[in-house]
This record gives structure tokens, C-alpha cells and sequence, in this order.
């Protein structure tokens, strides 16, 4: 088979080469991958960027795979040859809360990822594919949209008529927006493109801010609250973002920490938080119960993710990367395999 290997950090290191067919053991599936999506975390990881948590020699990146099951091993119960199955992000984080074992079996960084024809997972790792989906709609899921879910709903406790913040239009925010649209939310949607903000709007954004126009955003966010405040702001920028976040909660209200994209130390007046009865919480993806529970929610109400216009095959992903680095995509950016 052909797979997407870094013989050593750094994106020049990439390049596609053959490996032998895996085989099933027992409890374990035979996966033929039809395509992956980039997040921003398989970038930082091609380059090396999480250092001991991740490996850097002959590792296989990116987290986020669907495709079809094309064999089992013994006492597989759950799937059978020609089920179309997506990925879990994190393999062994079952349920409840993480342990290290857990946190560390994200798929593309201790453990092989899912830039490769075919992959042999655990059957307690995959989930079957939402009907409606194709197999790139599918692989948009795992780390986005599992993330924007935990931040939405399990910690972030959206409820119909809140108000919430998503910052930029990347895979975690998009997914932000449709969740908190499908619960009954009203949206704010920032983006640094007048473009993909009309795109946002399309999705269901009830307000846009251009925060590049509007780098001190969280005043006209209050003011679109009536002044009260938004109940929960999910936080991809870090440095230079959070503390319009904070600034733009009610009191009371959430900040959910997911991403650092402006940086990750920054001087902060921690009392905006104390005084003010903020809840900063940090998000880390999320467990296979929820990822099910999530697939569920996509399934019954159709939802379908965003996903960028351009397509890249498996060695085009070093330049797939590229355009993620740049900013120049909407939504998802997918790999066909
Ligand atoms: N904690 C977790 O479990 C978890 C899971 C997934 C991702 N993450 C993290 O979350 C962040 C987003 O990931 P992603 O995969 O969604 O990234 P992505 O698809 O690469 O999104 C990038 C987009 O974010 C927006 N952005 C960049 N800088 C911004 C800023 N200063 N303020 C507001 N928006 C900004 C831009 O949107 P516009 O072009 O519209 O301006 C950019 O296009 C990353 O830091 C990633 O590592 C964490």
C-alpha cells in the first residue's frame, strides 16, 4: 500500500512511499481509507511541533480518516466487510474522563495516522459512517467536529436562545456555528475575509464582525447582546484573542480554550476572569462516546460538514498543508485517497 510518511520532523521530509498491506489481528479491522481532512494540529505535527507527545521518524500523519471496511479479525462483532466506518481521534479514550493512555492515542502522533490506503484499527476505534455522507464529509468529523461538539454542548452547555461566539472559519469554528444552529442558538461569526463571512452567514451566522477591521471585537459583540453579554465565546485565536473573549462573556459566562492560532503566552489580567465569575475551561477533542453521540446528532439532522472547494491527492499533502498554513481554505480541507 501507499502512504504518507515524515521520515523525520519538518514538511520536506514528506513524501509517499509503499509499505506492506496490514493485516487484521483479532478484534481489529482492515480499513481501505478513501479520504482524509486536515486540521491544523497534523501541520504542527508534520513539523514536529508537539516534541515527546508526538513521534517524528517514519510516522504516518493526519488524524482525521474515513473509508470501507474491506476485512475483520476474529471476534470482530460490530462491522462487516463493505461498512463504511470513520475514525475515532483519540483510539483509547473509551468514555468519562481521559487518562494519560488516553491522551496520548491521538491518531498521526504517538500512533500512526490515516494519510495511507489502508489502516488497521481496533474495533473499538471506529464508528459507522452517518448515511448521508460521503466518505470526505465523514473524515471532516473526527478532531473538528468532535472538538466544536465537546465545546459546544458537553462542556460549553449551549441551550436554545443563547448567544455564542465563533472565531476565524476553520474546521473547529464552522462546526461550532452548525452545532449551536442546530441547538437553537444565536451566532456571532468573526472571520478576517469579508468573503467567508458571507459564507459563514450561509451557514446560519446570525451576525458577522470582520476582526481584522475589528481587532477589539468584544464591544460590538456585547452591544449586539443588548449589553448583557454573550453566554459562551469558543476560543481558537489564544494570544491575541482571549482577552476580547473574556471581555465579550456575560457574567458568568464561558470561554471555551480549543486553540492557540495567534499564539500560546500572553499577559493576562486574570481578575476580568475572577471578578467577573468567567468559567475558562480547556477542550481537548473528545471520547468515543461522545464521537458516537455526535454521529448521531450529524445523522438525524442532516448535517453536513463544510468542506473546502480545492481537493488534493495523497502526494499532493505536503502542498494540502501548505494551504491550511495559509489560511486559504473554508471549512475542511480534504485529501482523496
Ligand atoms: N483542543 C482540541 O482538541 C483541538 C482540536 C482541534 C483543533 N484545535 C486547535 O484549534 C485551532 C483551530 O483549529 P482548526 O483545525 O479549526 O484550524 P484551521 O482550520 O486551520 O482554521 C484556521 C482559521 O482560523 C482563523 N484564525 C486564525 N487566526 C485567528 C485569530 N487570531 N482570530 C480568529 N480567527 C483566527 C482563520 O479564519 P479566517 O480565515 O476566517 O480569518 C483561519 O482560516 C488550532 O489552534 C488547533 O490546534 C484544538
Amino acid at each position: 500500500m501507499r502512504a504518507a510518511v515524515i521520515a523525520n520532523a519538518g514538511i520536506r521530509n514528506l513524501s509517499v512511499v509503499d509499505l506492506p498491506d496490514p493485516e487484521p489481528g483479532p478484534g481489529e479491522v482492515l480499513v481501505r481509507v478513501r479520504a482524509v481532512t486536515l486540521n491544523y494540529r497534523d501541520l504542527l505535527t508534520v513539523e514536529g511541533g508537539y516534541g515527546s507527545r508526538q513521534r517524528t521518524e517514519n510516522l504516518i500523519p493526519v488524524s482525521d480518516g474515513a473509508g470501507e471496511v474491506v476485512a475483520t479479525g476474529g471476534g470482530v462483532t460490530r462491522f462487516a466487510t463493505g461498512d463504511r466506518v470513520v475514525a475515532n481521534f483519540f483510539q483509547r479514550w473509551q468514555a468519562g474522563e481521559p487518562d494519560e493512555v488516553g491522551l496520548h492515542s491521538g491518531l498521526g502522533g504517538l500512533i500512526d495516522g490515516m494519510a495511507c490506503e489502508l489502516r488497521v484499527l481496533p474495533e473499538n476505534g471506529l464508528c459507522h459512517t452517518p448515511a448521508h455522507l460521503t466518505d470526505a464529509e465523514a473524515a471532516a468529523l473526527p478532531c473538528a467536529g468532535l472538538t466544536a461538539w465537546s465545546a459546544v454542548f458537553d462542556q460549553g452547555r449551549i441551550k436554545p436562545g443563547d448567544q455564542l461566539l465563533t472565531q476565524g472559519s476553520g474546521g473547529v469554528s464552522v462546526f461550532a456555528l452548525q452545532f449551536a444552529k442546530l441547538a437553537g442558538a444565536e451566532v456571532i461569526a468573526t472571520s478576517s475575509s469579508d468573503a467567508k463571512l458571507q459564507r459563514l452567514r450561509e451557514l446560519g451566522a446570525n451576525h458577522l464582525i470582520n476582526y481584522a477591521d475589528t481587532p477589539e471585537w468584544a464591544r460590538p459583540a456585547r452591544e449586539i447582546s443588548g449589553g448583557r453579554g454573550l453566554d459562551l465565546v469558543v476560543e481558537v485565536g489564544g494570544a491575541r484573542t482571549l482577552e476580547q473573549s473574556v471581555k465579550a462573556v456575560r457574567l458568568g459566562g464561558a470561554v471555551m480554550l480549543v486553540g492557540v492560532l495567534s499564539g500560546a503566552n500572553h499577559d493576562f489580567r486574570l481578575p476580568l476572569v475572577v471578578t467577573r465569575k468567567i468559567r475558562l475551561e480547556g477542550v481537548t477533542c473528545g471520547s468515543y462516546e461522545q464521537f458516537q453521540a455526535m454521529l448521531r446528532a450529524v445523522e438525524h439532522n442532516g448535517l453536513k460538514p463544510a468542506l473546502d472547494d480545492r481537493r488534493f491527492q495523497l502526494d499532493e499533502l505536503a502542498a494540502a498543508l501548505e494551504h491550511l498554513r495559509a489560511g486559504a481554505h473554508f471549512g475542511k480541507v480534504v485529501i482523496e485517497i
